[in-house]
């Protein structure tokens, strides 16, 4: 396997020099604090480490070209600020302040803060979600919000959701550029679709035009890393260059770069392809072992579902589980007392996740709340009286529980799982809303992004 900018990197590690560059460790803080100087070693900048600093920008851009072709796409940069940035700049690409584009309500937070940025008006999609699993917007559903909203630009899409769970991708494709929509994809959870047979395809490959991806989640690559890639005929190139570099570091991280150009070309080898049939037959075997155990464990055979996504639901005692984990060195990446969430990636060997089931079966699970109240499909948007972009930027203030009925919330508040939220800045706080997610904190669902997770109290727009 061979990633030019991951020669570029080794060789400068191996002889940085002394180059009056940035950054300002100059490759020697262990001469004065040994433990800075390693954490330090291995960051190399973009600018004057994987190349001169003259030429950078177009080596750079060589690796990112030869990428944008492994996804199939016309434009591909690489990312040091994660998806988060990635999905800013497609919201930055898509439109003009002002429009209207339709969203899928469990969009993360970064598609949230991209159309606060680019000014656009969200007209949200609530995806169904039964028994806490998120199942994805239907292609009825979106036939109607394009009914509703003849003048939107743009539909965005989380597929996979958290939860590993894909819609009809291809069939609401289909439907938004009928309708004259462009179609963007956060994919920030699958990384690795498409690149193996037994895995479901990636969102560009199904007609999509633009995809962010977290090379960081699924792939061996830095923290950071992300990649944004899209195809131009309902995009321009010309926007998506502006939109990223408007947003981007102007001192990028060569060693996130460098880590990015080698997993993307680890995942697209015969090595990397079998990693990923392995991972997949792992996860096939510790589905059946939990379900044998009398585990509900969504697959494949379910659900649509990614098939290297591990959920495992639980009667209750999930937070026990998870501290037996933590104990046992095995911290999975998400736990509430009914769902377990490892992330497994093509690094996990088969023995690592048997001894990661064996911890689970040990307890398995003990009812010890009432399980979690999920949002259900019937469940009904607050109404909207402000934008998200003048909610963000009114004054704000806050305000106990009981004095946040009917007022205006300035802050996103999603519960995790299904991490659909159930707030967002610009809409009415209501009752059923408040009772729905304090219900859910009490079950021990994570509320995420609220200022307060306790929900004791709220961020509301200041006068309304
Ligand atoms: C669906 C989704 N999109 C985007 C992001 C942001 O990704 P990053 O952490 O790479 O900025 C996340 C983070 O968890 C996510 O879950």
């Amino acid at each position: 396997m061979h990633s030019e900018l991951l020669d570029a990197w080794s060789r400068f590690v191996s002889r940085p020099g002394h180059p009056f560059t940035i950054p300002g460790h100059k490759q020697r803080s262990g001469e004065i604090w040994p433990e800075l100087g390693e954490v330090n070693q291995g960051d190399v900048p973009l600018f004057g480490g994987l190349a001169p600093v003259k030429t950078a920008v177009s080596a750079l851009a060589t690796a990112e070209a030869r990428t944008a072709v492994r996804w199939g796409a016309d434009w591909c940069r690489y990312s040091t600020g994660g998806s988060t940035h990635a999905n800013q700049v497609l919201a930055l690409a898509v439109g003009s302040p002002g429009d209207e584009v339709l969203v899928a309500r469990n969009a993360h937070r970064s598609v949230l803060s991209g159309l606060l940025l680019a000014g656009l008006t969200p007209r949200w999609i609530s995806p169904a979600v039964t028994d806490g699993l998120i199942t994805g917007i239907t292609p009825a559903q979106l036939r109607s919000a394009v009914a509703e909203w003849p003048a939107a630009r743009a539909l965005f899409l989380v597929e996979p959701s958290y939860l590993g769970t894909l819609s009809d991708r291809e069939s609401l494709i289909e439907i938004a550029h009928a309708a004259g929509l462009a179609v963007v994809v956060d994919q920030a959870w699958g990384a690795h679709l498409g690149f193996h047979p037994s895995l479901p395809p990636h969102a560009l490959s199904l007609g999509a035009d633009a995809l962010v991806t977290s090379a960081h989640k699924n792939l061996p690559a830095y923290s950071q890393a992300s990649l944004v890639l899209a195809r131009t005929e309902r995009l321009s190139a010309d926007r998506l260059e502006r939109a990223f570099d408007l947003s981007f570091t102007t001192s990028p991280a060569g060693s996130i770069l460098a880590s990015t150009d080698a997993a993307v070309t680890l995942l697209d080898s015969e090595i990397g392809r079998g990693l990923l049939g392995e991972l997949v037959e792992s996860v096939a075997a510790a589905r059946t072992r939990l379900r044998a155990a009398g585990l509900e464990v969504p697959g494949p055979d379910t659900h649509s579902i990614d098939p290297t996504k591990l959920v495992i639901r639980l009667p209750g005692g999930g937070l026990e589980i998870e501290q037996d984990l933590i104990a046992a060195g095995l911290a999975p990446e998400q736990a509430d007392e009914t769902t377990l969430i490892p992330i497994l990636t093509l690094l996990d060997r088969p023995s690592d996740i048997e001894r990661l089931v064996e911890v689970v079966l040990r307890r398995k699970g003990t009812p010890s709340r009432p399980k979690g109240q999920s949002l259900t499909a019937e469940w009904a948007l607050p109404p909207a009286p402000m934008t998200p972009r003048d909610a963000f930027f009114a004054r704000t203030s806050t305000v106990p529980a009981s004095d946040a009925i009917g007022r205006i919330s300035a802050e996103v508040i999603a519960p995790y799982p299904p991490g659909v939220p159930v707030l967002v800045p610009g809409e009415e706080i209501t009752a059923s809303t408040i009772d729905l997610l304090q219900a859910a904190a009490a079950a021990g669902v994570r509320i995420a992004y609220a200022a307060d997770p306790t929900l004791a109290t709220f961020q509301v727009v200041e006068g309304r």
